[in-house]
């Protein structure tokens, strides 16, 4: 099956234009770095592109950077005006992730904050810092808490995307020896009695295998 999925994506990605020199540089100047191969893939990207321009995104918070090439991706879906806020860990992603930003021309909207994601988003919700688009996509222990502080800061409207929710169906897997799967777990065991929110998942295929988002609204009126 993973043949067909990949085929299939390269033949969307060919057919919607997914890929251009911009990313594919981010991509190359990631793999020459040594950086591991787990951004979203193009046509994921171009969902992010997409949905920030559905949601009129102006301030988008991004957990868990690499490279930026999902940075990249939401940041050309906001509005000319916005800004982008994106937490990183590892200073050696950070560095790639400078470069790629500059090199797109957009280092100038994009804010990027190194250091333990949730330590940053601490920070900003005590200066106050709303946000109308987050994607949440760094290590997935912290999915529970990094999702937590972005409903607390979501603006009306807001919409919450959670990556690799899925794994290859790792995620029921309850033995409760694998933290990553834990933390996607304890999420969705949160999902139905958080009454700030609406959510779904949905399942995904392609290059990057078999996995998943949970995607979430914070409604404009409860
Ligand atoms: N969003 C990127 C991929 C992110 S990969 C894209 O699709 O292009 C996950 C990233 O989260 C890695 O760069 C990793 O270093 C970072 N990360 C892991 N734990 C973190 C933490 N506690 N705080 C901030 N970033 C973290
Ligand atoms: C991994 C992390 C990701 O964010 C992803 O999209 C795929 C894989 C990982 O840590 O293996
Ligand atoms: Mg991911």
């Amino acid at each position: 099956m993973h043949h067909t999925w990949e085929a299939v994506d390269h033949y969307f990605e060919a057919a919607t234009g997914a890929s251009d020199p911009v990313l594919s540089a981010a991509l190359r100047a990631a793999s020459d770095a040594g950086l591991p191969p787990i951004h979203v893939s193009p046509l994921q990207g171009r969902f992010l592109t997409l949905l920030a321009q559905i949601c009129g995104a102006s301030s988008i918070l991004e957990v868990g950077t690499l490279a930026a090439y999902s940075t990249i991706c939401l940041a050309r879906g906001m509005s000319p005006t916005g800004r982008l806020t994106t937490l990183e860990l590892d200073p050696r992603h950070a560095a790639v992730a400078r470069n790629n930003l500059a090199a797109a021309g957009i280092l100038d909207r994009v804010s990027l904050i190194e250091g333990p994601a949730l330590e940053s988003m601490r920070t900003l919700h005590a200066r106050g810092h709303r946000v109308d688009l987050v994607f949440i996509d760094a290590d997935k222990a912290g999915i529970p808490d990094y999702f937590d502080l972005a409903v607390r800061r979501a603006l009306p409207g807001a919409v919450i995307v959670v990556d690799n929710v899925v794994r290859d169906g790792k995620v029921l897997d309850h033995s409760g020896q694998d933290p990553s799967v834990e933390g996607v777990r304890r999420f969705a065991a949160s999902l139905a009695s958080d009454t700030r929110i609406a959510a779904t998942t949905l399942q995904t295929v392609g290059v990057k295998g078999y996995d998943g988002f949970a995607i979430a609204l914070v409604p404009r009126s409860q």
